[in-house]
């Protein structure tokens, strides 16, 4: 494990700005409209999302950019390069996905849209003046600074496979690169909550990583999952048998297993919790609807960033997988990428991936 050295950092050439929750696009001020807004959107996540008609289309959208990447040098701040793309180089090959500023952008609008979904919460677990907090998987950070200012007198580490967090956090905010599938070298009984999110992508083996979490929590102490389940689904029977993006869905999901990463892991996570010793163990399910069908505005822009975090990432999604994996040409990835971008565009599918959070503790006498 290496901690980030601040001074390294401040010479990199790829800093973003500090946020906090006022500026973050995803903490929403609490007037009654938005509250309200918050209700109807956690009625309609938790059970059907009301389709717009055809004229009530608002037209979000959306574009891509790509930059440049950058190189820095020293061990575990390399990075590798492949097909265009950056990747890690710590660890190297251990994620099949890239780290450059593209994707660093598509995780922010990710952590974006679950936060307008969650209506502001940045954890559902019931934490009580936490003070010493781990992000397992942080990415860009963008989850671990807005923890930081949110619980000021808490301590918030965030681990990753990649230097790419920013250099301007606040004062209780740090980062270290580490692999979360290693031994744990922190202090046993040491956090009091664990988080992580999106990792399904990532990991090979939860019982261990879960084993570790448990045994360096304090006793009382919380961990919450949140993962994104990647199978589409359809209420109102819009959505085809030969649906392209459920297609796409499951290559990357065979492409992985090749790899040892189950992608639809997240399936077991409240059980996974159990097994690992964790009670009072919650599970909430959410709709993401994919797309800008829904009639609720707030459901539209949850749709519209859920799709351009595919649409705007399809190319790094897929080309670990579909290439290291399955063989798949890039130019191959490319052709097929072309329909699965006209699939994603087609609004008269009214489709939405299932969100898992799931949050346990460990027992107050373990
Ligand atoms: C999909 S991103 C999720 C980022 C962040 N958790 C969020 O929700 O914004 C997955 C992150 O996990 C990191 N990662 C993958 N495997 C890891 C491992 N074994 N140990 C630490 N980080 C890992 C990747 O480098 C990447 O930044």
């Amino acid at each position: 494990m290496a901690e980030i050295d601040p001074v390294q950092k401040a010479e990199e050439p790829q800093q973003r700005s500090p946020r906090s929750p006022t500026e973050s696009p995803t903490a929403p001020a609490q007037s009654t409209f938005q509250q309200t807004q918050a209700d109807i959107v956690a009625h309609q996540a938790q059970t059907t999302i009301e389709a717009a008609h055809d004229s009530e289309d608002a037209g979000y959208e959306t574009d891509a950019e790509s930059r440049a990447s950058t190189s820095i040098s020293s061990s575990v701040r390399d990075f590798a390069f492949e097909n265009g793309r950056r990747y890690h180089k710590f660890r190297e090959g251990t994620y099949q996905f890239p780290n450059d500023e593209s994707e660093q952008e598509r995780e922010d609008m990710k952590h974006a849209m679950v936060v307008n979904l969650c209506g502001g919460k940045l954890h559902y677990a019931p934490l009580e003046n936490p003070q010493n907090i781990i992000d397992v998987g942080t990415g860009t950070g963008i989850w671990a600074i807005d923890m930081g200012d949110e619980y000021p007198s808490a301590q918030v580490l965030g681990i990753d496979l990649s230097p790419i967090q920013p250099a301007w956090v606040p004062p209780n905010v740090r980062f270290m690169v580490d692999d979360a599938e290693s031994r744990w070298l922190h202090p046993l009984d040491s956090f009091d909550f664990i988080h992580i999110r999106h990792m399904n992508s990532s990991i090979k083996k939860w019982p261990k990583l879960l084993t570790e979490a448990y045994d360096h929590i304090q006793p009382g102490g919380w961990i919450e999952l949140q993962e994104l389940e990647f199978v589409t689904l359809c209420d109102d029977g819009t959505m085809k048998d030969d649906y392209t993006v459920y297609r796409f869905l499951t290559l990357i999901k065979e492409g992985l297993a090749v790899f040892g990463v189950d992608l639809l892991a997240m399936r077991r996570n409240a059980e996974l919790l159990r097994d690992a010793g964790f009670v009072n163990v919650e599970e909430k399910v959410f709709k993401i609807p994919l797309g800008i069908w829904p009639r609720n505005k707030t459901m539209k822009l949850i749709g519209l960033y859920l799709r351009s975090v595919i649409y705007d990432g399809l190319q790094g999604i897929a080309l670990g997988p579909f290439t290291r994996a399955l063989k798949w040409t890039p130019e191959e990835v490319e052709l097929f990428l072309v329909d699965v971008r006209k699939s994603l565009m087609d609004a008269s599918t009214h489709s939405y991936l299932p969100f898992h959070v799931v949050y346990g503790q460990k027992p107050l006498n373990a």
